[in-house]
């Protein structure tokens, strides 16, 4: 795929130079590039020993991609790694040639090789991108980094602040824990970390102004922990899920539930008092960790109040109305995992088997899959409406994934739906969610739990939009 693209562009170069458009031929190399290769972080504060990290640019997060809805994203990856890698742009309803899914849309990129992205960015809103090849170790030794698409309009506040929030796993040492593909993580909830950071820092402080407001971008790129997140003594306005613009909405106990991949953008009104602070919080189940802390500057305020409700953001190109009428329907459980085993001789033909051997704990619709072997999960015609009912019959929670298109979460007893968008769905355990979307974008798709250890160990499939 590279090389036939590759010697394509390289065609054109030659043939345009001498002709009458010098420009075609810079074109090819507008490309901004970005080398995958270890690092090191101060994971652990600016006083303590940097931890060694595999990065984009070798840093983490990566650089912060940023273009304007509609416009082109071209980036080169250079992969400086020793193991193959692909990188998915998450959320983005992208080209599918261009989705990054290793094995089904493209060819692994091989170490000392690139692959050109070149895609346009139809929403505004939060993605990121992060690798879709052994996974659970690249994204846990700290390769991801933001996408973020302006609004073509501006949008009023005064800040516009992301905060990427990753749980580690480090050992004694503070080094990133070997314990990649384990079969422990991978049948239970997934690799928890024990150390957070937020952007790559540990415990930042954030200074604000008494009355300004800010739009907190906030992405969970944890391996596999849900984040229940809020800022201590705030309110929050909601104002977009996953990356899509929804009616202003308040959270409920003003905590923002990221799993694994999901991205909450909240306005924030600074409304305490100059000089004071307040620390932002993460819910671990028995007790809420401080992992930041806002800091009230002593000066002046900002404004003399906060100011008024927020609008809602402008609104994405997408689908008004969804014909739920005429959907194909499928109902997809989500089974395995320890205390739900699969009896033997259930693994597909072609499954990739993990480290440990860890390829077939998870099913989705009876089937364990890589996601890119095998027969689609279903096909549809270009356009057709669909509605996905995943009920939950593990133990465990999932944070179904899809990629290419946003869906609706639906009620659980008539097909009414949220007022928002997602592209991934947290379903705990003995719970059923039914989402719907329409099939608008061609090709080969995955869909998949965005705890990689799930994924990584069966729990991943792929449909096909003809
Ligand atoms: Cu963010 Cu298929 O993943
Ligand atoms: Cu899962």
């Amino acid at each position: 795929m590279l090389s036939r693209r590759r010697f394509l562009a390289a065609g054109i170069a030659v043939a345009a130079v001498p002709l009458l458009h010098p420009r075609v031929a810079a074109a090819a190399d507008d490309f901004r590039t970005i080398t995958l290769k270890p690092g090191s972080a101060r994971l652990l504060g600016p006083d303590r020993p940097a931890t060694p990290i595999w990065g984009y640019d070798g840093s983490v997060p990566g650089p912060t991609l940023r273009v304007k809805r509609g416009e082109e994203v071209r980036v080169r990856i250079q992969n400086a790694l020793a193991q193959p890698t692909s990188v998915h742009w998450h959320g983005i309803r992208i080209d599918n040639r261009m989705d990054g899914a290793a094995g089904l849309t493209q060819d692994p990129i091989r170490p000392g090789a690139s692959f050109d992205y070149r895609f346009t960015a139809p929403d505004a809103g939060t993605f990121w991108y992060h690798p879709h090849f052994n996974t659970s170790e690249q994204l846990g030794r700290g390769l991801y980094g933001l996408l973020i698409v302006d609004e073509t309009e501006p949008v009023e506040v005064d800040r516009d602040l992301a905060l990427v929030l990753d749980d580690w796993r480090l050992d004694a040492d503070g080094r990133v824990h070997e314990s990649f593909g384990n079969m422990h993580d991978a049948m239970m909830a997934g690799r928890y970390g024990n150390h957070f950071t937020i952007n790559g820092k540990y415990f930042p402080e954030i200074t604000v102004r008494t009355n300004e407001r800010l739009r907190l971008r906030l992405l969970n790129v944890a391996n596999a922990r849900v984040m229940p997140v809020r800022i201590g003594g705030h309110a929050a306005t909601v104002v977009a899920v996953d990356g899509q613009p929804a009616e202003p909405f308040a959270l409920e106990r003003a905590r923002a539930v990221l799993s694994p991949g999901t991205r909450y953008d909240l306005f924030l009104d600074a409304t305490q008092a100059p000089g004071s602070s307040a620390e932002v919080l993460i819910d671990i189940g028995e007790r809420e960790i401080p992992v930041a802390r806002l800091v009230y500057e002593a000066g002046e305020p900002k404004r003399p109040a906060p100011l008024p409700a927020p609008r809602a953001l402008p609104k994405n190109p997408l689908p008004e109305t969804i014909d739920l009428r005429n959907a194909v329907r499928m109902e997809v459980p989500l089974e395995g995992g320890m205390m739900g085993m699969m009896g033997p001789g259930t693994m597909g033909p072609g499954m990739m088997m993990g480290p440990g051997m860890t390829g077939a704990i998870w099913r989705l619709a009876g089937r364990a899959s890589d996601g890119h072997s095998g027969q689609p999960l279903f096909s549809v015609k270009r356009g057709r409406s669909v509605v996905l009912g995943f009920p939950n019959q593990s133990r465990f929670p999932h944070a179904i994934h899809v990629h290419g298109h946003h869906f609706r979460v639906l009620d659980a007893r008539d097909d009414g739906w949220k007022p928002w968008w997602q592209d991934t769905v947290l379903i705990l355990p003995e719970r059923t969610a039914r989402i719907a979307f329409v099939a608008d974008n061609p090709g080969k798709w995955m869909l998949h739990c965005h705890m990689i250890e799930h994924q990584d160990s069966g729990m991943a499939a792929w449909f096909e939009v003809t």
